[in-house]
């Protein structure tokens, strides 16, 4: 239920959004109030190409800093606030530069194809960025015996091994939330609903990538309960996404897969869930806080996702 301090604070986004020209985008794993009042709802891809080509002045992002950082290297002449500068991403975290710097020198001789899910500072050590939504393609689009540094997700990173069979080193990084998924409450909750169809996140690990029904990016897993015929879904990836897709078809049923070791219903990123409805208003109204991102690490950062969405039009993603 909507609170009347809430529904004043969303008529004040609306309105100055209109006053200052801007637009709220989203991920999918925001909660589902903010999802509501965003401009544009999607996964990574979705979120980095609507960021490239707006005609706001103005990007307020409803996501995490790595999402705005990489809508302030696409549109450096735009305003991009983050209204918690807290909402980090332990993915990202878990590459740091000199490391990584460290690792491709150890490995000499390799395209450095690196997830979205990764600093601005490691973006600009790469050759090319992908997201969920393309990580296969984007090897696939590069000669067979092109070697290949994958970083920082090593589920991802496997996920494409497998799916490719080229011959790519994998950085060590995890996410937080996909790691975490319960097996054994998959199992159970496969037992009790035989006719439901797991979904999976590809940074989930392999034990659990191994069960899925249909392994996806966020919004490929929400294609899939729109046009598949099934009605229960067992939803391995942050539990937001079942907000969409409950708008989207409100008669099925989607079961969140909790993490291991826990007694809540569903898994979801700490870092997303501290953007709140309440945030955005106050960085709408004050314009703070702003992501900023240094011009040399900006430029160098840019041609690796410029590369990537260049091969993604190219492939029609
Ligand atoms: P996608 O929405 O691109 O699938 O990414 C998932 C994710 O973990 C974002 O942090
Ligand atoms: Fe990062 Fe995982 Fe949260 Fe996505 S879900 S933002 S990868 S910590």
């Amino acid at each position: 239920m909507i609170t009347e301090k809430a529904e004043y604070y969303i008529s004040e986004i609306e309105r100055m959004k209109a006053e200052k020209n801007a637009i709220i985008l989203a991920h999918y794993y925001q909660t589902g109030d903010i999802q509501d009042i965003a401009d544009f709802v999607g996964d990574s891809l979705a979120l980095s190409q609507k960021a490239a080509s707006n005609s706001a002045d103005i990007i307020l992002f409803a996501g995490v800093k790595f999402m705005a950082e990489t809508a302030k290297i696409l549109a450096p002449g735009k305003k991009v606030l983050l209204p918690d500068m807290m909402a980090g991403c332990s993915l990202a975290d878990s590459c740091k530069p000199e490391e990584f710097k460290k690792f491709i020198i150890a490995n000499p001789g390799r395209t450095v194809i690196t997830y979205v899910n990764s600093t601005a500072e490691i973006k600009a050590l790469s050759d090319i960025i992908c997201t969920s939504s393309n990580a296969v393609q984007i090897v696939e689009s590069l000669p067979l015996n092109e070697k290949i540094l994958f970083a920082p997700d090593r589920n991802l990173g496997n996920y494409v091994l497998n799916k490719t069979g080229r011959d790519i080193v994998i950085w060590n990084g995890t996410c937080h939330v996909h790691e975490e998924f319960s097996l054994e409450a998959i199992i159970n909750m496969k037992k009790e609903n035989p006719d439901a169809k797991i979904l999976v996140h590809p940074e989930c690990e392999m034990p659990v990538r191994l069960v899925a029904d249909y392994i996806g990016s966020t919004s490929a897993l929400l294609n899939f309960t729109k046009k598949d015929t099934g009605k229960t879904y067992i939803v391995a990836t942050e539990a937001g996404i079942i907000h969409q897709m409950k708008k989207e078809n409100p008669q099925k049923n989607y079961i969140p897969v909790p993490p291991r070791d826990s007694t809540c219903g569903c898994s979801e990123c700490a870092f997303m869930k501290l953007i709140t409805i309440k945030k955005i208003y106050d960085c709408l109204l004050n314009e703070n806080p702003e992501i900023f991102v240094d011009d040399e690490i900006l430029i160098k950062a840019r041609r690796p996702i410029i590369r990537m969405m260049e091969i993604s039009e190219k492939l029609g993603l």
